[in-house]
């Protein structure tokens, strides 16, 4: 069989806006998320390197916390981008030894990966060239207005249950259509490309509009796989994820802990 060796990229120089400070810092079960993150990685067979994107304004905070475990692991920091997510990819790829033939990109929020997805995930770039896995949508999805709307003076209802109040108090957007949601799948990470075709899509020009990796292959024409996802792989954006990662893995908060398993 020929060679194929995985470099994984984990963009991680987010700044955590949604959830409201160092999303990647808290606690899971006594170790920081991230940790967690690089750890599904670093008992990989197929792994052969591993590089962080950190954000690029606290780079030297970033060293100091997580250097001497990452180091143990070998995995390589370098500095991420301020705003953009892809930016941290691009910079990362530069940091992926050249004897990688293929490359997974695995948002660092996204500690909840299983090993069997990984395996799928894996299993399938053997074969494919981009394999990303996606989870069904199980929610009735439509398509909304821009603008939010009070509730129009002339709605009776709205007016007899909460008279003149009522009509500022209650905004929404209005329903434009409900889209089939018989093929649309949420995507998650990692992301698995042959090493080449991932660095011929970060060559392109317009990089601006990627929201995941994928898209930029896309951009190229060249096809995308999608395997089957893993519910437990959320994207830690708020502290309600949080809460949910925990209750997946099975780690207390540490509040909830006893004080001699804190550390
Ligand atoms: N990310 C990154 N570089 C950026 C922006 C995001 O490496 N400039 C990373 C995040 O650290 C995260 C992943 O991309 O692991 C997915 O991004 P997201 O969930 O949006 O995290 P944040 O950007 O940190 O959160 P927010 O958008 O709420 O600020
Ligand atoms: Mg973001």
């Amino acid at each position: 069989m020929s060679a194929f060796k995985i470099g994984v990229i984990i963009p991680a120089a987010g700044q955590g806006t949604r959830f409201g400070g160092d999303k990647l810092g808290q606690d899971l079960g006594g170790r920081p998320l991230l940790l967690r993150t690089v750890e599904l990685f670093t008992k990989r067979d197929e792994v052969g390197a591993i590089v962080v994107a950190a954000p690029p304004d606290s780079i030297e905070e970033f060293r100091s916390r997580y250097a001497a475990q990452f180091g143990f692991h070998g995995v390589a920091i370098v500095a991420g981008g301020r705003t953009e997510r892809w930016e941290s990819v691009r910079n990362a790829l530069a940091a992926v030894p050249d004897d990688c033939t293929h490359i997974a990109v695995h948002d660092a929020a996204r500690p909840g990966a299983t090993d069997a997805l990984l395996t799928r995930v894996f299993d399938a770039a053997r074969i494919a060239a981009a394999v990303v896995p996606g989870d069904p949508v199980s929610s009735t999805i439509k398509r909304v207005s821009v603008e939010t709307f009070a509730a129009a003076p002339d709605d009776a209802v709205a007016d007899a249950i909460l008279g003149e109040a009522g009509r500022d108090a209650v905004r929404g957007r209005r329903v434009e259509c409900t889209v089939d949601r018989t093929r649309l799948m949420a995507i998650q990470t990692p992301q698995v490309f042959e090493a080449a075709l991932l660095r011929r899509a970060y060559a392109q020009g317009d990089l601006a509009s990627a929201t995941d990796d994928a898209m930029l292959v896309e951009q190229l024409g060249e096809p995308v796989l999608v395997v089957e996802g893993d519910p437990r792989n959320l994207k830690v954006t708020t502290t309600a994820d949080l809460a949910i990662i925990r209750a997946i893995l099975g780690h207390r908060a540490p509040e909830e802990r006893p004080v001699h398993k804190r550390f």
